[in-house]
């Protein structure tokens, strides 16, 4: 999901995080000892006060030699061989040459065989239910037969846009930036916008909140039901043609929407737990859909892991709140935000009258996209938290990990162990492998080791006495359940993914401008950290299930020629390969990181998001490379590669939002990927390969 602190002007979503995501976690656990970056290392000096000199060009050899080189001159990984694109902004997608990029599959294109045609103007609930749905995020490439020409490719569609969705909204539109303008200037600016100047007192806020009401308001119930069913999944059938393009497989078997009408299974230590009973739900044993689906991953048993992130928007019924039971737990969790209507035309979402709804979502989704009638479950042994992926790996032992952010600002770095072992020749024996197992939390110290605290109930604090009276109460609460062990409190830990190669991790941290001086440490080293870092970690010999690692950080994010930014790119990185915002990424067959962002923008780092090819071994190590650029508004998702390597799939996600002034359904920021008069931006997959055949970068 975007980056809502950006200063660009915000969409409603965007907006509501801008208000609401102060960080909701108020434990004192980064700050106990507050220990003051002293794991800056050696390199991190020497490419610190290198990048504040040198914008391009190469190491010197004899600074390269002395850097402590993991890989001490071995290529663990092969390099990237494509020409560098130019950064920039406009209104297209751009990919390094001598590669396509071509559209496979926009919001509205039919799903299912039955899809009503796409007609922006009088969208409805049903024709949404058929189509592919909005913002796509995670992209995971299924093979059949194993081919890498021919799968399943499965999507989330994380979250909507209702300013782009809809037409007639331009007059709720509100800059942010408005912030900065006097009380007179925004006096004005409430009269032309129709709103009560007395809301302007204090500025730029209220008149948001006016603004989101207005918007709240004029939400129809037809309206969110088309905002339901663009949320949620989709299941394609995806084939590569004699011509070499990918094309949908129309009147596939396979085809499937996941929606918030999807029936959904629970299952782990949660079931049937008190918090999860509902009106409908008695036995809290199944759940009505599934929401705010960001990354993902797939398992090597051929599911999808789709993961439930900012659920807390949907909730309505701030005023509620502290009056419910849970209230505090709800707080934590951020919940209710009323940035959706959803709400008033459904009970559920409403906390007053469903207090346990909300209960009911955070969690892990794995579905079995080989089987359209499958039942998809909620996996609540993975915890209940702002999960931003499920980045995986089978340990030398057989066991499945699980890597997960838990994305917000100062919130935690997890993983999920389970007690059973991968059968990699028997699919259904992992059926309910995910179901057991230990979730553990990192802690980082400041001198490069850290460990993974478990979440066990009876362990430690987590008793009764500090309300926890089941693994159920962990699971369910497990925010607060890491605040009781003392876990590291981050910059938004974002996608996480494993090197099989190496059996190093990769954290994207995107930012957290809210860290001040006093709250950094070791792993999150910049107060104001506007950018963002990369932490790599080791497991403690190749052994996911260890808890013990060591850690440092491959890259602190950001312009390397702006010496107060302290960013640490290899100064090999050239300006065009620098970048602010890390936030999904993917390691390719060949062990090679590739990361893309959310958050880059004209006014931020002049340059809009794309996917930077990343060194990780060898004297290159910390280098980046622009590969493919998004167009204005849009941010980069779901980077995926075929087994083959000779394809990866993208995810464009929120084309058009506003870029520094508001951006509506009449007038978006780019009308992306049609370019045709009265179509709005369309988030969109693409598909890229090399010209004339073979490996991407290879
Ligand atoms: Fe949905 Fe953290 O991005
Ligand atoms: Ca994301
Ligand atoms: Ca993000
Ligand atoms: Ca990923």
């Amino acid at each position: 999901m975007s980056d809502r602190t950006g200063d660009q002007a915000l969409s409603l979503s965007q907006q509501c995080e801008a208000d609401e995501d102060i960080g909701s976690n108020e434990s004192a656990n980064p700050t106990i000892g507050d220990v003051i970056a002293d794991r800056f290392s050696r390199r991190d000096v020497v490419r610190g006060a290198l990048a504040a000199t040198v914008v391009a060009g190469l190491l010197p050899a004899a600074l390269a030699d002395a850097e402590p080189a993991v890989a001490q001159g071995a290529r663990a990984t092969p390099s990237f061989d494509f020409v560098e694109l130019a950064a920039g902004t406009d209104g297209n997608h751009h990919v390094a040459e001598g590669y396509n990029a071509d559209v496979l599959i926009r919001w509205g294109d039919p799903v299912i065989e039955e899809a009503i045609g796409f007609d922006p103007k009088r969208q409805s609930g049903p024709a949404q239910a058929g189509q592919f749905g909005y913002n796509n995020d995670f992209l995971g490439y299924l093979p059949l037969d194993g081919r890498s020409d021919h799968g399943l490719l499965v999507v989330n569609h994380e979250y909507s846009n209702q300013e782009l969705m809809f037409p007639g909204r331009s007059r709720l539109d509100l800059d942010p930036a408005l912030a900065k303008s006097s009380e007179q200037q925004l006096a004005g600016i409430a009269k032309q916008y129709g709103l009560d100047a007395s809301l302007v007192k204090r500025p730029a806020r209220l008149i948001s909140r006016a603004s989101f009401e207005s918007r709240l308001e004029a939400m129809t119930e037809e309206l969110v039901a088309v905002e339901m069913m663009a949320h949620g999944g989709s299941v394609i059938e995806v084939k590569r043609d004699e011509d070499g393009k990918w094309r949908v497989v129309e009147g596939s078997k396979y085809a499937r929407r996941i929606t918030l009408e999807t029936d959904i299974a629970v299952s782990g230590p949660a079931t049937g737990h008190r918090l999860m009973r509902t009106k409908a739900d008695p036995d809290g044993r199944s759940v009505k859909g599934t929401v705010n689906n960001c990354a993902g991953g797939v398992t090597p048993w051929g599911t999808w892991l789709t993961c439930e992130e900012n659920f807390n928007y949907y909730f309505w019924g701030k005023a509620a709140r502290h009056a419910h039971p849970q209230g505090a737990q709800l707080k934590r969790y951020g919940v209710p935000v009323d940035a959706y209507a959803w709400g008033r035309f459904h009970d559920r979402f409403d906390i007053a009258k469903e207090p346990n709804e909300a209960h009911r979502f955070g969690w892990v989704v794995e579905i079995d996209p080989m089987d359209p009638h499958s039942k998809p479950v909620k996996r609540t042994a993975l915890g209940r938290f702002k999960h931003e992926g499920a980045g995986n790996i089978v340990n030398k032992d057989g066991r499945f990990v699980i890597y997960q952010g838990d994305d917000q600002r100062f919130d935690y770095v997890y993983k999920f162990v389970t007690d059973g072992k991968v059968d990699a020749q028997d699919r259904a024996a992992n059926k309910d492998l995910l179901d057991s197992g230990t979730l553990f939390v990192a802690k980082y110290n400041a001198d490069g080791t850290g460990q993974w605290l478990p979440l066990r109930h009876g362990e430690g604090l987590l008793t009764a006495a500090n309300g926890f009276d089941s693994q159920g109460d962990v699971v369910i609460f497990a925010r607060l359940a890491a605040d009781m062990v003392g876990a590291t409190r981050m910059d938004r830990p974002e996608d996480i993914e494993v090197n099989p190669k190496t059996n190093k991790v990769y954290v994207m941290l995107t930012n957290n401008k809210r860290r001040k001086d006093n709250q950094v440490n070791a792993a999150n080293p910049r107060a104001r950290n506007a950018f963002g870092h990369i932490i790599e970690m080791m497991p403690k010999d190749g052994d996911h299930a260890s808890q013990d690692f060591t850690w440092e950080i491959l890259v602190k994010c950001g312009d390397p020629a702006v010496g107060d930014v302290g960013a640490t790119f290899n100064p090999r990185t050239t300006k065009n390969g620098w970048f602010g915002m890390p936030d999904n990424c993917v390691v390719d067959a060949d062990g090679r990181l590739w990361v893309a962002t959310d958050g880059n923008s004209p006014r931020t780092t002049g340059r809009n998001d794309g996917i930077w090819a990343m060194e990780t071994e060898g004297p290159a190590r910390g280098t980046s490379k622009l590969f493919f650029q998004c167009p204005n508004g849009a941010e980069m998702c779901g980077p995926m590669f075929t087994p083959d390597l000779e394809t990866l799939f993208v995810a464009v996600q929120h084309p058009g939002v506003s870029v520094g002034k508001p951006a509506t359904f009449e007038n978006p920021s780019t009308r992306w990927p049609d370019f045709t008069d009265g179509m709005p931006p369309r988030p969109s997959v693409v598909a890229i390969t090399r010209k004339g055949g073979g490996k991407i970068a290879g």
